[in-house]
């Protein structure tokens, strides 16, 4: 099948999956929509698109689009979400889903009632040590996974980068929802039901953020297993990654799996600076390969987001696998870090009811 695809977001991300769709092989028609004319006219002259517009119902109600990628904000999801989904066209949205449980489930809902596989680009997934890591534990490797640490780390100039765009997408909502999906994702049949967490933080508020910058959670499962999920969004800003450093350590009942993403194994140091165009920050020490979403190198996308978009198009136009984020599993990772946020501010231990 040949695919009409429209973007709809041209920032950053929507930039890199315009880019990749325009290069598949299975997309014949490609549209670009943002709310701000300038951001669409100059996406859609970069990509060569078919199209632009500032009006996004128009274009996703048209017969040339199949299929839909809705790259706004974190906080400007529900809105395009609940305007394009009655066209009842497969559609990826960035993580996380929404910021709210009930415009969640009214996402959820209107997608069922239109037919929608609605996907959530919880890109981590796609990193090659993340997919063959699942593929280790799928054949019982370590065994029964008893839970384990996941934690990650990114600049401050990256917060502020984050932050600035969408002021109430706390470090947890936004960064730390990345290990909580693979956590989900590793270990799928169990379910989270209780929340303590800790945090602590001066560094962001002094910059004007009201945001704690080091966040530690334990998080427990209905089968007995916890995972500690820890993040901090305050290591300097001039610290040379471009985007998280992570690290992964599950213990099972026959195994264990360590999976360390700190970068350092490609650096450069350079008199003339490197661009962190994630940030627009130049740095002359800088770790390699370290951005969060991936990197374009001689025309081509090497990475995660690169990765997760060609495996959802293949999906649409051949039928390929898609281990793309379910809606349901992002509502629930979206009620674990909303739960670990509440039990930081609160002090309290939070359960997790089925549905809630
Ligand atoms: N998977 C990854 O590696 C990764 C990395 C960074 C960000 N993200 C996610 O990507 C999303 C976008 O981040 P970004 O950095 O590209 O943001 P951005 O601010 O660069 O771009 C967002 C664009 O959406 C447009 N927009 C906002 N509301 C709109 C609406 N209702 N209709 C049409 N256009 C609208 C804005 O005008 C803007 O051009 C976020 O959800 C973020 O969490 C994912």
């Amino acid at each position: 099948m040949s695919i009409g695809l429209a973007i709809v977001g041209a920032g950053k991300i929507g930039r890199h999956r315009a880019r990749l769709a325009r290069q598949h092989a299975g997309v014949s028609f490609l549209a670009i929509a943002d709310i701000n004319e300038d951001a669409a006219r100059a996406l859609a002259e970069e990509v060569n698109a078919d199209m632009w517009t500032t009006d996004v119902a128009s274009i996703v109600g048209s017969t040339d689009v199949d299929a839909v990628v809705i790259s706004t904000q974190e906080m400007a999801h529900t809105e395009p979400l609940l305007l394009t989904l009655p066209f009842g066209k497969p559609t990826l949205v960035e993580k996380p889903l929404t910021l709210d449980l009930a415009e969640a489930d009214r996402v959820i809902e209107v997608a069922k009632e239109h037919g929608v596989d609605l996907r959530v680009g919880y890109s981590m997934r796609y990193a090659q040590r993340y997919a063959v890591a699942k593929e280790q534990l799928e054949q019982k490797q370590i065994g029964q996974l008893i839970g384990g640490l996941a934690r990650t780390y990114d600049t401050l100039a990256v917060a502020e980068a984050i932050l600035r765009r969408s002021p109430t997408a706390t470090p947890v909502m936004d960064i730390l929802t990345y290990l909580v999906d693979v956590i989900g994702w590793y270990h799928p049949n169990a379910r989270p039901i209780e929340v303590s967490a800790r945090s602590n933080g001066s560094i962001l508020r002094s910059r004007g953020h009201d945001v704690d910058d080091l966040t530690f959670a334990v998080v427990t499962y209905d089968d007995g297993a916890i995972f500690d999920f820890a993040t901090s969004y305050s290591l300097p800003a001039g610290y040379p990654s471009n985007g998280m450093s992570t690290r992964f350590e599950l213990l099972g009942t026959n195994g264990v799996l360590f999976i360390s993403e700190d970068h350092g194994d490609q650096v450069l140091y350079s008199d003339a600076g490197f661009e962190n165009a994630y940030v627009d920050q130049t740095l002359n020490f800088a770790y390699l390969g370290s951005r969060t979403s991936g990197e374009w190198a001689g025309g081509t996308m090497f990475g995660r987001v690169a990765d997760e978009t060609r495996a959802w198009l293949d999906h649409l136009a051949v039928g390929g696998p898609c281990h793309l984020t379910t809606a349901a599993e992002a509502r629930t990772t979206l009620a674990v870090t909303l739960a670990i946020d509440e039990a930081a501010a609160s002090g309290r231990i939070i359960t997790l009811q089925e549905g809630t």
